[in-house]
């Protein structure tokens, strides 16, 4: 197997790359950047927020079952729409949707029809609600849940052999959730949830979360394609 994932610098991607190698698979970084030195990984130099460095990702693997995990994300400028910047709004969207899609679209190009395919985008919770000083972020979420069911009915009327999933992966200990609780009180009227999750132990590892998400590798079938960390058992 040769899995693909974005964003493998720190958090649930590092986490990811960890595990797939240790499982002695095939793994393809895309990010900015990495700390990994092992003979079965490789690194694609790639800036998500770079729509034209995100067209040039090759998949060119001689594997039969291959793997993409639209991990990397932002959660952008936790403020209010009507005061953040524009490029905010950009930013988020690119990262966490437009490249992702695009990603998506060259992963299902790219790889000749005979292959067993899985993509995974990595969703949130916040796609399933407005959450005030969020907005570019649930958006963002939301569109890639939608976009997953879609390409899924696509392929499989082309008669791919693929699954598609878009998972929220529940509160995760990782540096999205240290810059959630590094916003201004003043902008975000969930500060003092966000602070509890932690103070009260409630994030998960990104380990356990990875151990989880994996399952979903495994399914034999992509029903459904929406789904969330507590629906894998
Ligand atoms: N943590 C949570 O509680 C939580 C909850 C729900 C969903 N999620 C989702 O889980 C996924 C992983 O998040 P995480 O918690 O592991 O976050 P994280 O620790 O902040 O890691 C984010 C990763 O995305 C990469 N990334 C960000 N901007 C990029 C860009 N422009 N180009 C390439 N890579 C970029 C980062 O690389 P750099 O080092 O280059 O910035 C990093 O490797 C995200 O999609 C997030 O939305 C997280």
């Amino acid at each position: 197997m040769h899995i693909y994932v974005t964003g493998v610098s720190k958090g649930l991607g590092k986490e990811f790359v960890e595990y797939f190698l240790t499982a002695g698979h095939l793994v393809t970084g895309i990010g900015r950047s990495h700390s990994f030195d092992h003979p079965n990984f490789n690194f694609i130099h790639c800036d998500l927020y770079n729509v034209n460095e995100v067209k040039s990702v090759k998949f060119d693997s001689k594997e039969n079952e291959v793997v993409l995990i639209n991990n990397a994300g932002v959660i952008g400028n936790i403020q209010r729409v009507s005061d953040q910047h524009e490029s905010d709004i950009q930013e988020v969207m690119t990262v966490n949707t437009i490249s992702p899609m695009i990603l998506c679209q060259e992963f299902l190009r790219q790889t000749a029809l005979e292959k067993t395919l899985t993509i995974i985008n990595i969703s949130s919770g916040a796609a399933n609600r407005p959450i005030p000083s969020w907005a570019a972020y649930c958006s963002s979420k939301i569109a890639m849940d939608r976009f997953s069911e879609t390409i899924y009915l696509e392929e499989q009327e082309k008669g791919r052999n693929i699954k598609v999933f878009s998972v929220a992966p529940g509160v995760i200990d990782t540096s999205m959730q240290k810059k959630i609780r590094a916003s201004n009180k003043v902008d975000f009227s969930s500060f003092d949830n966000f602070m509890s999750l932690h103070e009260n132990g409630e994030l998960t590892s990104p380990n356990y979360v990875v151990n989880k998400l994996v399952m979903l590798i495994r399914k034999t079938e992509s029903n459904p394609v929406i789904c969330s960390l507590k629906d894998l058992v």
